[in-house]
């Protein structure tokens, strides 16, 4: 089975280069590393050479999600594990600077992904202005068949199943995070939202006031999730994707399949489940995130 094991970057398309390269490094708080010739600015939230690429388009979508691999496999043998599974890919050497190797393929749900086994760590570390978030934690994706796609992350890249919100959403890590990438239903494909980790409740508070002072609305939260137990709160980017700043996300044991103990869980110990909240603090605003499936003219379509 492929290793994945970290939640790498995100590319973005975005039809205003300019307002979301802005987002990043001066309402988020991270690093531009490298303007490349043909427009795409690649950003880093810490130590990677990316975390985060903006490509120039004509359209706002969500383009690549890349996520590094470990184990003994070379990126050569995991392109003949993804053919034997079906799925078509490509090594490319040099495509994209800081990574020298990667392998692109599509996977089920139509997302295009980068497999990596290295990557530049330039470090540029944390700045003192923005919100600064410790790191990007999850991207939550809609697909037409949720089932083949979670099998596809499960049984060829490695992932865990943690949890579930009814038949709508399904969670998924490739570490020790409740959640690295969360699998929704949907008419079509869709990036329901992206989410960057912060320090502290204390951050939570402080994330909101610098959001207000760039004139940028909180949308929900915070409230404690349910699945994951994670407390976020949303808004939205230049491209109006939906953005989740979370803390205190459970911490998942593999080997005990539980998550690490914490005194607000309902069970102890707290074992993946099927919810049907997705509020723990039971604050209705979050049906919302749920409606937003429903709701395709506000959606960035992949
Ligand atoms: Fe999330």
């Amino acid at each position: 089975m492929v290793n994945v094991f970290k939640l790498g970057y995100a590319e973005f398309c975005t039809k205003d280069i300019k307002a979301l390269t802005n987002y990043y490094t001066e309402v988020m708080g991270f690093t531009l590393i490298e303007q490349a010739d043909n427009g795409k600015s690649y950003i880093s939230s810490g130590v990677d050479h990316h975390n985060i690429v903006v490509t120039p388009s004509d359209s706002s979508h969500l383009s690549k999600i890349g996520w590094q691999v470990g184990g003994e496999l070379s990126l050569k043998e995991v392109g003949k594990q993804l053919k034997e599974h079906g799925i078509i890919s490509e090594l490319k050497t040099d495509s994209e600077p800081g990574i020298s190797q990667l392998l692109e393929l599509q996977e089920p749900g139509g997302t295009i992904l980068n497999l990596y086994k290295k990557i530049e760590t330039p470090s540029p570390g944390y700045k003192e202005s923005g919100i600064v978030p410790n790191k990007l934690g999850h991207i939550a994706i809609g697909v037409k068949d949720a089932k083949k796609t979670v099998d596809f992350y499960k049984q060829v890249l490695g992932f865990w199943e943690t949890d579930k919100i009814g038949d709508i959403a399904t969670f998924l890590t490739c570490n020790s995070d409740h959640h690295t990438l969360n699998i929704l239903q949907s008419k079509r494909p869709i990036m329901h939202h992206i989410a960057f980790e912060l320090r502290s409740f204390e951050h939570q508070k402080d994330s909101s006031d610098k959001l207000a002072k760039n004139k940028i609305p909180v949308l929900w939260g915070p409230s404690r999730h349910t699945a994951g137990h994670n407390i976020a709160s949303y808004h939205h980017d230049p491209d109006q994707h939906y953005i989740e700043l979370f803390s205190d996300l459970d911490v998942y044991i593999p080997e005990l399949d539980y998550m690490d103990p914490r005194p607000w869980h309902e069970s102890l110990p707290q074992r993946p489940k099927v919810w049907e909240e997705l509020s723990y603090w039971g604050t209705n605003f979050e049906q919302d995130l749920i409606e937003i499936v429903m709701k395709e003219e506000e959606l960035t379509i992949r």
